[in-house]
């Protein structure tokens, strides 16, 4: 049993491996917060928290008298609105007769076997009987507004998801203003945020400060999850490091705008609420209508690298879905770097062809295969093959490259329009614009109003009849601008601030459609590189472009920041060129290799440019990422280096779960003169067990790897890196 209730005392105990998680349901139905963190079984953990007089924290009238009871201090798992607690809310409302309050309290509560789902959003599934589900009525008597707080518990995993339900169960409608998934209390403790920030082509750059008194938000307002901000945020001990300390992730499982917001209180506790924004947000919730938020990932671990290890499992086996989500990933080529946007069918076989003769099992046409599209000004929304660059067709196309022995992936952006397109000059009103204003252009684009069940027809129409009439097994789905200008013509003016969420629930409607009519194409998604890399996301394309920015010493910063949230097999990682296009600069093709194969891995360069030599050196990388795809994807992963340090390299690790092989990366990235050797300390090897290392002829125990390091031969020259392969001996130590 992971959930159990204590009828004498009210406690409600979620208990997972290794983690508690209490609540407690007090006389008068509110509903405490009093506990999350390592494990502490079934102790009643009230007797943490004192009654006290805090001046200027108001009392429920049922207290009055004593004032020592205040919702302004005590911990909660939902926050009321507008009566007496003057922290974060995780709920704001507008009531028919212009009130702004609601009080919850408790009703009842149920649990239940088996994993909850969220009507039309993406949510944690489970593999077996894996998991339990509390679910937690609370109720505001006056409007009869009713929250439903849900509880998933992986015990085996580590994980709690949770996700709230707004119920009207009065008679007059409710405008929710703010609508959060996750309220949590850290009563206690002395915290960091680490979260990650980013720019197009530098995603996910963690950040680490204190907690302070002062409001903390990150977030986005795009749209999208963004590039500048990821939906996943880490609250650790000050003193936390990669190996031990207090670590809770929060992860929200939404491609869309979201708040993460924090703030240490009057008497030091800190609260967090995650979900989605509430800029631009209104939702009216007539009588006997629901809301559902999107869901939020839970963990809490002793140590970075295990919480790390924690969401990537999770994600691999219970986020991600469809017949990819834990088997081998094709290597693929991209022609997008290769080509930008010239490209014909002799250029496109001829690319193929190269391709064919390296080992690359996938070929992908990227943009540029439709419409008027010869540059990103036009096309978008004409989903149909342009024949002066294809005269014969894509079936020809693909017949040919499939004849190579490779199958075909194709590029596509269906959330967007151009002014020049056949599709907005037929339909102007399906594209977002304010009315009486001229809306702002991203890339020259405007974005597609996804709310409206018509737009989202047609583009099921077009991408249904381009899977079916052709002979396509990955599908590359961009999203190339931020949101703004967000108008629904389909929607009253009253109901303008649902279509922020409404285009995101649209969205996942075509992932859905697509995704389920055809389980067997592999589906990336990608925005301008990384700019929706999240779990929602990962609920229909188990990989994501990982960042437009292909050199390999800045994907170093890019994948070891994503790394915290989210695993190397959801991370898409190719070798391009050098001089590099994003910055110019020069990385041996091998270096190029050892970075892009700790992900989903390919190739996107314009391989009639590359040497024989580089050429040999691209066989026996595919070579080798197949012979290690498991170890790589599957592994535990280590960051050996905090690449917030701006060390002169970077090393990262990656250990089988039984122990017996593991691959160790480095890449010097500032040559030292006169260097002092690198030494470094491996991690999560069998400290019992006997190593053998590839080109070392020492046999190493897993005790000395680690505890005492290995040390590297000098390196010098421009960016120059090593992988080690350790595999472990029969006898033991
Ligand atoms: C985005 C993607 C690129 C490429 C271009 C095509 O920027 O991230 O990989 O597909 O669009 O326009």
């Amino acid at each position: 049993m992971s959930i159990v209730f204590d009828q004498q005392q009210k406690l409600l105990t979620l208990a997972t491996a290794n983690t508690s998680y209490q609540m407690m349901i007090d006389d008068l139905g509110f509903l405490h917060h009093l506990y999350y963190g390592s494990r502490t079984g079934m102790q009643d953990m009230s007797y943490q928290y004192y009654d006290f007089d805090y001046a200027f924290s108001g009392n429920p009238v049922e207290c009055r008298k004593e004032r020592t009871f205040s919702l302004d201090i005590i911990p909660q798992e939902f926050t009321s609105f507008g009566v007496g607690d003057y922290r974060l809310n995780s709920v704001a409302v507008i009531n028919s007769d212009g009130s702004r309050a609601a009080r919850f309290q408790y009703v009842s509560h149920e649990i239940r076997k088996g994993k909850y789902a969220i009507p039309e959003l993406p949510a944690a599934y489970e593999n077996g009987d894996e998991a339990e589900t509390l679910v937690v009525t609370l109720r505001d008597d006056v409007t009869g507004l009713m929250i439903r707080l849900y509880y998933g518990v992986f015990e085996k995993k580590d994980i709690i998801t949770r996700y709230t339900e707004f119920f009207n169960d009065g008679n007059a409608p409710i405008s929710l203003e703010k609508a959060a998934s996750l309220c949590l209390d850290l009563p206690y403790g002395n915290w960091d945020l680490l979260h990650f920030h980013g720019k197009h082509c530098l995603e996910r750059q963690p950040e680490r400060q204190p907690v302070g008194h002062c409001l903390t938000t990150v977030g986005s307002d795009r749209g999208m999850s963004s590039h500048q901000h990821n939906p996943f945020i880490i609250v650790c001990d000050h003193d936390a490091t990669e190996d031990h300390g207090d670590c809770y992730g929060m992860m929200l499982a939404y491609t869309g705008s979201f708040r993460a917001e924090l703030e240490q209180n009057q008497i030091n506790a800190v609260r967090v609420v995650m979900g989605i924004s509430e800029t631009a947000f209104s939702w009216t919730l007539q009588p006997g209508e629901s809301f559902h938020t999107p869901e939020v990932i839970l963990s809490h671990a002793d140590g970075l690298t295990a919480l790390s290890h924690n969401y990537h499992r999770f994600i691999r086996q219970n986020i991600c879905r469809g017949k990819y989500h834990l088997a081998k990933r094709p290597v693929l080529i991209n022609n997008w770097e290769a080509t930008y946007f010239n490209l014909d069918e002799d250029i496109i076989y001829g690319l193929a062809q190269e391709a064919s003769a390296l080992g690359v099992d996938l070929f992908v046409l990227d943009d540029g295969w439709f419409g008027a599209r010869y540059d990103d000004n036009a096309g978008l929304g004409d989903w149909f093959v342009n024949r002066k660059k294809l005269p014969n067709g894509l079936p020809h196309l693909i017949e040919k490259i499939n004849g190579l022995g490779m199958d075909f992936g194709i590029w596509i952006e269906p959330e967007m329009v151009n002014e020049d397109s056949d599709l907005y000059r037929t339909h102007p009103d399906w594209a977002f614009a304010s009315p009486n204003r001229t809306p702002n252009f991203g890339r020259n684009q405007l974005v597609l109003d996804m709310s409206r069940q018509d737009v989202r027809d047609y583009l099921y129409g077009c991408f249904s009849m381009l899977l079916r009439e052709n002979n396509i097994s990955y599908v590359k789905w961009d999203f190339n601008r931020s949101v703004c200008d967000i108008y629904s013509n389909a929607l009253p003016p009253e109901r303008q601030g649902e279509v922020v969420h409404r285009f995101v629930l649209g969205f996942y409607d075509l992932l859905d459609r697509l995704t389920s009519e055809f389980p067997d194409v592999l589906f990336e998604g990608c925005s301008g590189g990384g700019g929706r890399f999240d779990a929602g996301l990962l609920y229909y394309t188990p990989q994501i472009w990982c960042s437009d920015d292909t050199d390999a010493v800045e994907r170093l910063l890019i994948q070891g920041g994503t790394s915290y949230g989210y695993p190397v097999s959801a991370m898409g990682s190719h070798v391009s060129a050098a001089p590099n296009h994003q910055t110019g600069r020069i990385v041996p093709i091998d270096t190029r290799g050892v970075v892009a194969m700790s992900g989903a891995f390919g190739y996107e360069l314009d391989l009639k440019k590359v040497s024989d030599e580089d050429k040999r050196e691209i066989k026996d990388q595919i070579e080798q990422y197949h012979q290690d795809e498991e170890l790589i994807h599957q592994g535990l992963y280590y960051r050996l280096t905090d690449i917030t340090k701006k060390l002169h390299y970077t090393a990262w690790q990656m250990v089988s779960e039984d122990r017996s092989k593991s691959l160790v990366n480095l890449v010097v990235t500032d040559p030292q003169p006169n260097p002092a050797p690198l030494h470094i300390r491996l991690k999560g090897l069998d400290p019992n067990a006997l190593y053998e290392i590839d080109e070392d002829e020492h046999i190493i125990s897993g005790a000395a790897l680690m505890n005492a390091g290995y040390t590297f031969p000098p390196m010098m020259g421009d960016y120059r890196s090593l992988q080690m392969h350790l595999h472990r001996m029969k006898n033991e130590v």
